[in-house]
């Protein structure tokens, strides 16, 4: 059946996979696709549409609960995929006020609008409807090198705001099924990489500073461990969740990569070298430089998929050495899209302020 999909957040990394991902293998879902456009959304993500037809853009707030439920009804929406988040955790340690607002009161303004929209206004035909909330594997907390991985019934022990509004969107959504019977499916998932993300995140900023001879900024040791997914992998899970998860559960995702930093970022310089021999910074490896560490860097993640796997035979396709090469290409095959983020004064600012400043 042909869904009708609100897509928040679909002007950032991750929402402008998924829209991509929608049109290419579900080309007759009409989107509409809600976000404030904030330093890290752009519509130059949404360039080149498959299926520019059943795709419309609104730019506004998901805090804006009028402007949400009003949208439900025009569209006639049955499914809500929420990805309109702050998403970076060294901002959310600088200032962690705009991620309570838009994670928890932003969540909380679309649950209740889903709640007024189609439960009140539509009795009896909750099961037409699905909300899926996007979440992060670092609501879990931290794993010692010997931990087995977070599986979904993990205690949530978050150590950062980001994760702390993380979390307690996780638990409002959950609360709105529980207390409200909304139909809701929740997906935690591990660190993504690919096209098309700020490069703010560790393997972005990476093939950033080393195309343009900056130092590549290892925090402590680079010993810390990340469980890395390739995009297009986690948007096909979303999908699947969405049409075949169980109401009310929540899944984990992840990529089954887990090397430390350091060597994503060997790995990287590697890549580089290989596919631009004559830059000016090759071999692009001495450009690693040891800087402070992150204050409560997390220090391991891994996740436990078997759920997924068992229940909607979701597996990732993608291993890290394919992904990584595919990603570090598409960098360099849209260098324009990367200088035109780093002119602005904001990514600018930032650099300043979390590289120079990392201790205050
Ligand atoms: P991103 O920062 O690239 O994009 C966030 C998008 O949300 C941007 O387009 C931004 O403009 C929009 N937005 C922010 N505040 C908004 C508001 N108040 N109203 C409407 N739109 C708003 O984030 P991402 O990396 O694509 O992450 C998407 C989701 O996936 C987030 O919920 C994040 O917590 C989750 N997640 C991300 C990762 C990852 O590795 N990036 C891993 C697991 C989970
Ligand atoms: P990041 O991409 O910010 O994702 P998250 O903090 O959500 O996992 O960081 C990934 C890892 O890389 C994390 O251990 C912090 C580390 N890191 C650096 O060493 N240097 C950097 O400049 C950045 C941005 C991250």
């Amino acid at each position: 059946m042909n869904k009708n999909v609100l897509v928040t957040g679909g002007a950032g990394f991750i929402g402008s996979n998924f829209i991509r991902y929608l049109q290419e293998n579900a080309p007759e879902t009409k989107i509409i696709n809600l976000d404030l456009l904030t330093y890290a959304g752009s519509l130059e993500n949404l360039k080149d549409l498959p299926a520019p037809k059943n795709y419309t853009f609104v730019k506004g707030d998901i805090c804006d609960q009028p402007l949400v439920e009003r949208l439900l009804r025009e569209n006639q929406i049955d499914t809500i995929v929420h990805f309109a988040a702050e998403s970076h955790v060294d901002r959310s340690l600088k200032g962690p006020g705009a991620f309570v607002q838009t994670n928890i009161v932003g969540t909380y303004a679309l649950l209740e609008a889903a709640r007024q929209v189609w439960l009140k206004e539509n009795p009896g035909s909750s099961d037409i409807y699905r909300f899926h909330h996007i979440s992060t594997d670092e609501v879990f907390g931290t794993l010692s090198p010997t931990d087995p991985a977070f599986e979904e019934c993990t205690p949530y022990a978050p150590n950062s705001p980001y994760a702390a509004s993380k979390a307690s969107s996780d638990h409002l959504v959950r609360s709105y099924a529980h207390s409200f019977g909304l139909p809701i499916t929740i997906s935690n998932c591990s660190n993504n990489y690919g096209p098309y993300q700020f490069p703010e995140k560790l393997i972005p900023l990476m093939i950033l500073n080393a195309l343009t001879g900056k130092p590549l900024p290892i925090y402590g040791d680079g010993m810390q461990i990340r469980d890395w997914l390739y995009v297009e992998d986690h948007c096909e899970a979303i999908w699947k969740i969405v049409h075949e998860g169980k109401l009310g559960e929540s899944y984990n995702i992840g990529g089954g990569n887990q090397p430390p930093n350091i060597e994503i970022v060997k790995t990287i310089c590697a890549i580089l070298d290989e596919l631009a021999p004559t830059a000016d910074h090759t071999p692009h490896e001495q450009l690693i430089t040891y800087v402070t560490d992150r204050p409560g860097h997390d220090r391991r993640y891994a996740m436990n998929i078997e759920k997924i796997s068992r229940e909607l035979d979701w597996q990732p396709k993608y291993d890290l050495k394919t992904g990584l090469h595919k990603t570090v290409k598409w960098y360099l095959e849209n260098i324009d899209w990367l200088n035109a983020i780093i002119e602005e004064k904001d990514y600018q600012n930032w650099v300043q302020i979390n590289y120079q400043r990392r201790d205050n």
